[in-house]
């Protein structure tokens, strides 16, 4: 048993959406969420860029005594994952768009992958393409990420972006959607007005989270106490980010 807390980590706000399907998982850990807002978007930065980013936020959770990180970004995985494993022996749980359990549904039609421009351009993701990308159609999306972060999840200024982003792809059957990009998460109900009601949205927070549940319990790292605790950090440092931090998670928590 292990009662140090459990590192998440993102760009800025995304990855709190895998967090809110931790606390539901995993009520008993103590959980700190360290937001690389500085630096956002990763989307669209040279991976290298990415890599030193994510090996800054990586050692900051270490720092504070984290006993496993969940690189709880698309992107940060994408990148740095591989180097983080064999440098660290402690977990580190990564995410990827979720074609695999997208290419298990059953029906035809394409399924549309929304993430950001460098998930969609690194090597992980193409032998992902390679197993399980049949139907699938990579769209990146650049600047919708920007909208959660500004807590646009609705109105006109991300409908236009989502029009403009997913019209080209609107005249097929369409069988699925996959938001590989934490921060589209938050955008779900907005998406799904774009689909007819049976175009399954799906994500992959729930594994990311079931896989974190394994990997500690095989390595004897669960915590043995009763009730948890979240604490939010930013690389902003200031206020008004933490307390939107904390609006998000609510947000989150509202909808399970
Ligand atoms: N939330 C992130 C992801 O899952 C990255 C967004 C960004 O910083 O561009 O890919």
């Amino acid at each position: 048993m292990d009662n140090r807390p459990i590192g998440f980590f993102d760009s800025g706000l995304g990855g709190i959406s895998v967090l809110g399907e931790a606390l539901q998982q995993m009520p008993n850990e103590d959980f700190v969420y360290f937001g690389d807002t500085l630096h956002i978007p990763y989307g669209d930065k040279p991976p290298a860029e990415v890599l030193r980013y994510t090996h800054e936020a990586v050692s900051r959770l270490i720092a504070l005594n984290c006993k496993a990180i969940v690189l709880a970004c698309n992107t940060a995985t994408s990148v740095a994952a591989g180097e983080l494993r064999q440098e660290l022996e402690m977990p580190i749980i990564g995410m990827e768009p979720a074609l695999k359990p997208a290419s298990l549904l059953k029906g035809d039609g394409a399924v549309l992958v929304l993430a950001t421009h460098v998930t969609l351009t690194q090597p992980k993701f193409h032998s992902l393409m390679h197993q399980y990308g049949k139907d699938a159609v990579p769209i990146p999306c650049p600047g919708l990420m920007e909208c959660v972060e500004a807590g646009e999840l609705e109105g006109e200024r991300v409908e236009s972006l989502l029009h403009s982003l997913l019209s080209p792809y609107l005249d097929q059957p369409i069988k699925s959607v996959v938001l590989g990009c934490t921060h589209y998460v938050f955008l779900r109900d907005t998406i799904a007005r774009f689909f007819s009601e049976n175009v399954a949205l799906i994500d992959g927070n729930a594994g990311t989270v079931r896989q974190l549940g394994r990997r500690l319990s095989q390595s004897g790292l669960l915590s043995g106490k009763s009730g948890g605790t979240v604490t939010f950090l930013s690389s902003m440092e200031d206020e008004e980010t933490l307390q939107h931090m904390q609006k998000m998670f609510m947000l989150c928590n509202d909808h399970t």
